[in-house]
């Protein structure tokens, strides 16, 4: 299952919730790259949690600090990176995961999402007296940054977890 020579990293996409690490780990575990999560590296760098630097530092020094790992690890060693859902912002983010790697965009609905988030107190950018209204203003902003990102998209409404790996380790 090792992925063509031509295809040296795989990026994941997508609102919050969307199955980027999901379907991310299980994707790297199936074609034997290590599993990078933009946050995760963040985090450990900074000692914080996203949530945390959010409160103290504001949204734009943690977009500089999200942009310069996506710049680095689209141009490092082979891996599956799973993107924060706000990395699309950034022109310079959307021209390096396209250029650079096979980008996913999973795309969920707004609703879809909102189902799989309702519990989750880690989503800075969901914790607000309407979460759902929000996830749609969010995805009527991003979605088509998102596009503009990848060159797949890929539907993660229907299909399982195992089934939506098999498709995209069908397309590398
Ligand atoms: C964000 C999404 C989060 C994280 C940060 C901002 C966003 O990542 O990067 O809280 O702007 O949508 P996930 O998409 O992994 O939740």
């Amino acid at each position: 299952d090792a992925p063509s020579n031509s295809v040296a990293h795989v990026a994941f996409v997508g609102l919050p919730g969307s199955g980027k690490s999901t379907v991310g780990r299980q994707l790297a575990r199936r074609v034997g790259w290590p599993f990078l999560d933009t946050d995760q590296v963040i985090e450990k760098r900074i000692g914080l949690s996203i949530r945390e630097f959010f409160e103290r530092e504001g949204e734009e020094p943690f977009r500089d600090l999200e942009q310069a790992v996506i710049d680095e690890l689209t141009s490092g060693e082979p891996c599956v990176l799973s993107t924060g859902g706000g990395a699309v912002l950034r022109p310079a983010n959307r021209e390096h995961l396209k250029q650079r790697s096979h980008a996913i965009y999973l795309h969920s609905s707004p609703e879809d999402v909102f189902r799989r988030l309702r519990h989750d107190q880690n989503r800075p950018l969901l914790q607000v007296t309407d979460p759902l209204a929000r996830l749609r203003d969010l995805y009527a902003l991003r979605d088509p940054l998102y596009r503009e990102s990848v060159r797949f998209v890929v539907e993660t409404g229907r299909p399982s977890v195992p089934a939506l790996v098999h498709l995209i380790a069908s397309q590398l």
